[in-house]
């Protein structure tokens, strides 16, 4: 029987990490739903229709370093403000929500429009600095030469955009957990995650 793990959230709260180790931990399959967006909007950026790009997306597509940066970040944020955009990958994330041993998927709209029976819901927030703050260090520790200031103007931004969109807004489920890791090391935000996907799991 499948079980479906939805993790849904802002920029840089912590989602990703979560995410990998849950799926590590219990052998679930994991998507980063951000990074179909994150590659639309590279073929956009490279002159491709937004449309066409979703629909043509190739899971190949998906691994490739420069989706990492935040002009393809920002990038995806305008194009999945697209309803024929979401809609094109809406069937690729669900067939992915549905395997075998057990999916975790995480993203904005996961919990609400692509999987709303999730087994576990979870909504994972943190402080905009603090956001801005790790995503500063995870960077320039690649070497970028970017401003803290930038950075925390660019999650401000995508945060509005992602909440304010007509189709599937950056919004809680009204059955997800909430998790703030403002204050939590990585490992007590993962070991939290890990303590309500088990008691689900029975
Ligand atoms: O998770 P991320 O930062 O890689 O996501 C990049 C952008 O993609 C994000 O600003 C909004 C969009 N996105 C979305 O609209 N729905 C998702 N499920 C995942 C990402």
């Amino acid at each position: 029987m499948s079980f479906t793990v939805a993790i849904d959230g802002p920029a840089a709260a912590g989602k990703g990490t979560i995410s990998k180790a849950v799926a590590a931990l219990f052998g679930f399959a994991h998507l980063d739903t951000g990074l179909l967006y994150r590659a639309v909007a590279a073929k956009v950026l490279a002159g491709a229709d937004p449309v066409d790009a979703a629909r043509t997306l190739d899971p190949i597509d998906l691994e490739n370093d420069a989706l990492r940066t935040p002009a393809v970040a920002q990038a995806a944020s305008e194009v999945a403000v697209m309803p024929e955009v979401r809609l094109a990958l809406e069937a690729f994330q669900r067939d992915f929500a549905r395997r075998g041993a057990g999916a975790v998927l995480d993203g904005r709209d996961i919990g609400t429009v692509i999987c709303p029976d999730a087994e576990v819901k979870l909504f994972v927030t943190a402080s905009s600095a603090c956001r801005a703050q790790r995503r500063f260090q995870e960077l320039t520790s690649k070497g970028m030469e970017i401003t803290f200031e930038t950075v925390l103007a660019d999650v401000k931004a995508r945060d509005d955009r992602d909440r304010n969109r007509a189709t599937a807004p950056l919004v809680p489920a009204g059955d997800a957990v909430m998790l703030d890791t403002s204050d939590l090391s990585i490992d007590a935000a993962v070991a939290r995650a890990i303590e309500i996907i088990a008691a689900k799991r029975g």
